[in-house]
């Protein structure tokens, strides 16, 4: 079993993708901990109600980010983290912690990286007029929202979306994608060699997705 360390900001509704995936039997993977920087995240309790090991570690409590990722480290590692899952985690980590996760770290993105990275996503999707738009789990780098792509999911851009209904159609992705990456990292399915990834076993045939449909 793999050992998740699940980081948090918020909502937690990957976190929960998450708790159900690990739930099911012969999952791979088992969450360990779950932190999250602000005491006021709905996640925790998503945590708290399965009876996982939860924790919060207020950034505002220390004077520099390196002292804050010196306690999340701590943590993570107390609980034999093996796998850090950043989950709708909205600090931005230093060099520091991404060197001492390296290839042990991944986050998600609601957007078909490299394209759309940062905030507002969804409005930069809608105004850029793009017919598709998505999500993407990535190994976690120290520029925001890049590193090596183990998976993304497409959904369409449609007429008359609003920048809320695409981020309820991309969640929904998120929350399926999310759970199948850890599968495949726990299951030994993802090699890293530099940054190039090769993933072996489960394939997704010759799926496509056009929009409009034909
Ligand atoms: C998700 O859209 C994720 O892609 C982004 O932040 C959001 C977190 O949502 N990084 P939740 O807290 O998992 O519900």
């Amino acid at each position: 079993m793999l050992k998740l360390g699940v980081l948090i900001s918020g909502r937690g509704s990957n976190l929960q993708s998450l708790i159900e995936a690990c739930a099911q039997p012969g999952f791979p993977a088992e969450i360990a901990v779950v932190l999250s920087n602000r005491p006021d995240a709905v996640g925790l309790r998503r945590a708290a109600e399965v009876g996982l090991p939860h924790f919060v570690v207020d950034h505002k409590a220390f004077t520099s980010r390196e002292a804050f990722e010196r306690v999340l480290d701590a943590r993570l590692r107390a609980h034999g983290v093996e796998l850090v899952c950043n989950a709708g985690f909205m600090r931005i980590l230093t060099e520091w912690f991404v060197r001492a996760w390296w290839n042990q770290s991944i986050n998600i993105h609601p957007s078909l990286l490299p394209a759309f990275p940062g905030l507002h996503v969804h409005e930069q999707v809608l105004a850029s007029g793009a017919r598709v738009s998505g999500c993407t789990v990535h190994y976690v780098r120290t520029e925001m929202d890049a590193g090596p792509i183990l998976g993304q999911a497409v959904v369409p851009v449609l007429p008359a979306d609003t920048p809320d209904a695409l981020a309820a159609r991309v969640l929904k992705a998120e929350h399926r994608l999310y759970p199948n990456v850890v599968k495949l990292i726990a299951g030994g399915h993802v090699a890293i060699e530099g940054e190039r990834i090769t993933l072996t076993g489960p394939s997704d045939g010759d799926a496509q997705l056009f929009s409009p449909g034909l």
